[in-house]
């Protein structure tokens, strides 16, 4: 085993190599900019990271790594088209330096990319990894429709908000690390164990990045702070701070959040003082420690060292507390 750092560095030495730019430019541009803006590359590294965990090397998980944050990358495209986003890692989204058409073919071609990375492995490892890939990128899919689909109900449950951001997010980490276990060629057992721990840390890392939207550091965020707000995103903080409201500022803030603006600055100022007012932000923090710690738990049920079990809560509880 090895540190987080240096498989983080063994990713992107990875991904130099392939993110080459060809003809037409206008399609391979664009993707070779996505894939080189940076991010956490956290998905990737969890890949890694369980692969050696079940007893493998991690170079023969680089390829399925690949794929996951190919797969990332082209899910961003796409989204901050839906999301209307202006920003991405601090720099200009795909179909705003290019425009939404490009955003739209370039995302299609990573779609590809991605699944044509598992055939560098064998017959059985390829069956486990393609099925893996297409069953999530479709509930990825599903989450994205019910994330849209909320914008304009006023009627949303914080059990529906959980499955939406269960399948827009949280499988797909649940995904990178359990393809990491197939390409170790572990028990089924290990694959859905850590499966279900990627799972619920992406329920945290979920809930997380929507309290940063609203209460980041716009210098460190990378996105739009506030980009939730402008869009009428039905997140934890909006629904907790809804059921804790008395019933004026309860209607005044789905008032809010019912118009599309033009200049969205008094609007962001006044729902975070609901949201810090309501406890609702407090709310949030504590959810996310809630799915940090259910996700620790799954980990007793696994049969792999201390050591091995450390690297992964240090890996959850520094996703806790980062500003990005
Ligand atoms: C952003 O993912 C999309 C979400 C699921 C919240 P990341 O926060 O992992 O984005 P990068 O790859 O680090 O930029
Ligand atoms: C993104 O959720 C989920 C996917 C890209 C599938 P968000 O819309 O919250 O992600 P960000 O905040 O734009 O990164
Ligand atoms: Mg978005
Ligand atoms: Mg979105
Ligand atoms: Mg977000």
């Amino acid at each position: 085993m090895q540190n987080i750092l240096s498989y983080q560095t063994a990713f992107t030495d990875y991904l130099k190599g392939y993110a080459s730019t060809k003809e037409p430019a206008n399609l391979y541009n664009p993707i070779h900019y996505i894939l080189q803006l940076g991010g956490k590359r956290l998905r990737p590294v969890l890949t890694l990271m369980t692969a050696e965990i079940f007893g493998s090397n991690h170079t023969k998980a680089l390829d399925a790594a690949l794929s996951i944050e190919v797969f990332h990358n082209f899910s961003l495209v796409h989204d901050d088209i839906m999301d209307d986003a202006p920003l991405r890692r601090g720099q200009q989204t795909v179909h705003e330096k290019w425009d939404i058409n490009t955003g739209i073919l370039s995302g299609d071609a990573m779609l590809i990319m991605a699944y044509q990375l598992f055939e560098n492995y064998n017959p059985q490892v390829f069956q486990s990894l393609a099925k893996l890939f297409s069953k999530t990128a479709l509930e990825v899919c599903e989450g994205q429709q019910y994330d849209v689909d909320f914008e304009t109900r006023d009627d949303v449950t914080i059990p529906e908000y959980l499955k939406m951001i269960e399948y827009k997010t949280a499988v797909l980490v649940g995904a990178a690390m359990k393809m990491g276990a197939i390409v170790a060629e572990t028990s089924e057992d290990n694959q859905n164990s850590i499966y279900q721990f990627g799972r619920l840390l992406g329920i945290a890392f979920q809930l997380q990045d929507d309290y940063l939207d609203a209460f980041g550091d716009p210098k460190t965020f990378g996105k739009q702070v506030g980009g939730d707000i402008i869009e009428n995103k039905k997140t934890y903080l909006y629904l907790k701070a809804l059921q804790a409201l008395d019933d004026s500022d309860k209607h005044r803030l789905e008032q809010l959040f019912s118009v599309n603006l033009e200049d969205n600055s008094d609007k962001i100022e006044t729902v975070k003082q609901y949201f810090v007012a309501s406890g609702s932000a407090e709310a949030t923090k504590e959810a996310i420690k809630e799915y940090t710690n259910k996700a620790f738990e799954v980990l007793d049920t696994l049969s792999i060292s201390e050591d091995k079990k450390q690297m992964l809560k240090t890996f959850g509880t520094n996703l806790m507390t980062r500003s990005v």
